[in-house]
């Protein structure tokens, strides 16, 4: 295993002062290929204002081992809700640029085993946080230009949060896995060229089509790891979420088409947490669409890409009366998720084509 591995970056700023810290703090000092972590601060003591002020001003980055985690992840329950989802994305994404950059099976597998302790965390702190929360707090928190990362941590946190209100009584496990397989769902694009995957506009038939190969891509990748993984997570469902993500409810979906029943109720919920994000969530070049309007485009795709049963569950989790959501806005049956839009073809039902723009969206928020 490579040594960088073995650590995790943190951010120094939002550590708390002149009390004991229960983990060791580490610079990069690496040299001309050679790695090497150097211990800056010793666990169990006091970090003073002076003294971070002098280690920020003489190193960039701070890492913590990959043993200590949950000491530091404990550390950091104090802070407030929107701190906590921050943290715990920044955790994530330190976790899944590692996961994106292994390059062999072997380093893969190795990150792969913290996969479930990065989701738990993700589910702590979600547990008292409503969608709408969540959304406003993601908003605020999308700080990395490599959009698949937040997009992935953010399918991993909608996923979560829907797939408690639709089985408000599933086990850990079940959880867990629902988390690992969304934080993982779009893994395949690694194989598919960066230039398709970010580009903005139409694309050829070509260029969708080697997106439509990602679901597949991640199987091949993540199959033959799974014997030396975490076995609480049920990894044949984490791999259902990923081949079957882009499925639909009517059978129109890739790349098995396979309909109804016969997609995973993981791949569901992911789809719905996938296309979620796709709406709300800004992209550099995007537009985005209000929460509430963003209901209303999932309703418009009950029966056709989305799970009727489950959309009812989550307006229910929600506190919201079925009625309210009235179907107003429709999308393009063609839109899909994975596929970067600089406009978004919604229209009024049955009227005409509203092209939102940038500047509207900036009103609604
Ligand atoms: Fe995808
Ligand atoms: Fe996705």
């Amino acid at each position: 295993m490579e040594p960088t591995s073995q650590f995790f970056s943190i951010n120094l700023s939002l550590l708390p002062l002149q009390r004991k810290l229960p983990i060791d703090l580490y610079i990069n000092a690496s040299v001309k290929g050679k790695i090497k972590f150097v211990r800056v601060f010793p666990k169990d003591d006091q970090l003073t204002e002076n003294f971070r002020e002098q280690l920020q001003k003489k190193y960039a980055q701070f890492y913590v081992p990959e043993s200590q985690r949950q000491d530091y992840f404990l550390l950091l329950g104090e802070y407030k809700k929107v701190e906590e989802v921050r943290l715990v994305k920044e955790m994530a994404v330190d976790h899944l640029q590692k996961v994106f950059e292994s390059a062999n099976a072997q380093e893969l597998t190795q990150q792969l085993k913290h996969s479930p302790q990065v989701v738990q965390q993700m589910g702590d702190a979600l547990a008292d946080k409503s969608i709408e929360e969540l959304k406003i707090m993601i908003g605020q928190l999308s700080f990395h230009d490599f959009y698949t990362f937040d997009h992935s941590i953010n399918v991993c946190l909608y996923s979560l949060c829907f797939y408690r209100m639709i089985y408000p009584k599933a086990s850990k496990e079940k959880l867990m896995t629902m988390g690992v397989g969304a934080l993982l769902h779009d893994i395949g694009k690694l194989k598919v060229a960066t230039g398709i995957i970010n580009k903005p506009g139409s694309l050829s038939d070509e260029e969708f089509a080697s997106i439509q190969k990602h679901p597949e891509e991640g199987v091949q990748m993540i199959s033959p790891l799974i014997k030396q993984l975490d076995q609480k997570i049920n990894w044949q469902e984490v791999l259902k979420v990923i081949s079957q993500h882009h499925e639909n409810i009517d059978g129109t979906g890739y790349p098995a088409k396979i309909q109804g029943e016969d997609i995973h109720h993981m791949a569901k919920v992911c789809a719905f947490a996938d296309i979620f994000d796709a709406l709300t969530t800004k992209r550099s070049y995007n537009e985005v669409v209000s929460f509430e309007k963003a209901l209303e485009i999932l309703a418009s795709l009950q029966n056709k890409k989305l799970d009727k049963k489950m959309f009812e569950s989550i307006m229910r989790g929600m506190g919201k009366g079925l009625a309210q959501v009235h179907k107003k806005f429709e999308i393009d049956h063609k839109f899909d998720p994975s596929v970067p839009y600089r406009k978004l073809e919604i229209k009024e039902k049955a009227s005409r084509t509203i092209k939102e723009t940038a500047h509207k969206v900036i009103k609604t928020h």
